[in-house]
């Protein structure tokens, strides 16, 4: 499934797959979360069957150290042609670390900090020669890594954190941070980005529905909705409430809406093509977001879907706004 997704995404002229990394489920009849792929392993069996795409995957600095992790990632660059990137997580939860045992004492308040020094640590490997590191997590004695990255200076940088502390990480590393489309959040990335001296992008999820009419579309948001899995979402929130990090509480009331389908899989646009086109420019336009990230409930009739019939509605109406989304590759030589 994963290869036919990245070979559609390819296709359709889309830039990147992005990897979640999650390590437990969440139970309930859907068993949400429970079958997750590890995504290095992932990224790098998917980049040889593409060449265009770029390949982000979720890493957690607790989980790999970062002589380790350094060179994992430079492999997967080095084979995927320079493509390749990381989304750096701190613990959506940290139930999912600490069933392995590896959650030091007092990390929910450093977590941002660990991870400053961990990538830290892995640009110096990746630029430099021998050298050597002395921090409060990590020593390392003359280290070296090699063979550097093909991305230069490394490859590309994602974040997500909603506390201050995940912000500041984003403003002094990321190359693009995940919002919500709230003005507030955009301009608060930016304002961040703007006092280390440097620029953020930003980006969001979106959940695309299809229908053929807009009625239909509602008709199937609606059947989704009434198949909650109710026991999975209290076994999240209740994960969530254990940890009583402040970025929670708005995850918390956000799972409560009465508009939310899945956790993480972004914000539902719904209706038939025509709508969804009009939606989207809307919202791109109104928001100033550099990027976005599309779920869909099937992936690979969905995506297929939506690359073939919307995103050709959505460009010329983005065109309109001076905004030029690349065109799809020419179309896959037979086999
Ligand atoms: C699009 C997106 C993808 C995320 N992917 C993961 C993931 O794969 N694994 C994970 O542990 N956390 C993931 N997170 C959670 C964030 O890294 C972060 O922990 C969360 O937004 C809470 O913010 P905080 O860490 O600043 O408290 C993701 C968040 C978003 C918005």
């Amino acid at each position: 499934m994963h290869r036919d997704i990245a070979m559609i995404a390819e296709d359709v002229g889309l830039d990147y797959l992005f990897w979640m990394g999650k390590w437990m489920g969440f139970g309930g009849a859907t068993g949400f979360w429970q079958n997750t792929i590890e995504p290095m392993s992932m990224a790098s069996a998917i980049a040889p069957l593409t060449s265009r795409l770029k390949l982000f995957t979720t890493i957690n600095p607790l989980l790999f150290h970062p002589a380790v992790a350094a060179k994992i990632i430079s492999t997967i660059d080095n084979i995927s042609g320079g493509r390749f990137g990381i989304n750096i997580v701190t613990g959506n939860t940290l139930e999912e670390l600490e069933q392995m045992g590896v959650v030091p004492e007092g990390y929910g308040d450093y977590r941002y900090e660990y991870a400053d020094e961990w990538i830290r640590v892995m640009k110096m490997l990746w630029t430099q020669g021998r050298s050597t590191f002395e921090g409060r997590f990590f020593k390392l004695d003359n280290c070296v890594s090699d063979p550097k990255p093909l991305s230069k200076p490394y490859p590309g940088i994602v974040s997500a954190g909603l506390s201050s502390e995940g912000l500041r990480f984003a403003a002094k590393h990321s190359d693009y941070q995940f919002v919500g489309l709230r003005p507030a959040e955009v301009a608060r990335v930016r304002e961040f980005a703007a006092e280390e001296g440097r620029t953020v992008k930003v980006v969001t999820s979106m959940m695309l529905l299809h229908g053929e009419s807009d009625a239909a579309a509602e008709q199937e948001f609606a059947a989704i909705r009434d198949d909650l899995d109710t026991e999975a979402l209290e076994n999240l929130i209740h994960s969530f409430e254990r940890d009583n990090r402040d970025s929670y509480k708005d995850r918390t009331s956000y799972l409560r809406q009465p508009n939310t389908v899945g956790f993480g899989s972004g914000m539902p646009v719904i209706g038939a093509p025509d709508t969804m086109a009009q939606k989207l420019a809307e919202l791109i336009v109104e928001s100033g977001i550099d990027g976005i990230q599309f779920t869909f409930v099937d992936f690979v009739k969905d995506l297929k879907f939506f690359g073939t019939v919307v995103l050709p509605k959505l460009k010329a109406l983005l065109a309109r706004h001076d905004i030029v989304v690349a065109d799809a590759p020419a179309a896959r030589a037979a086999a």
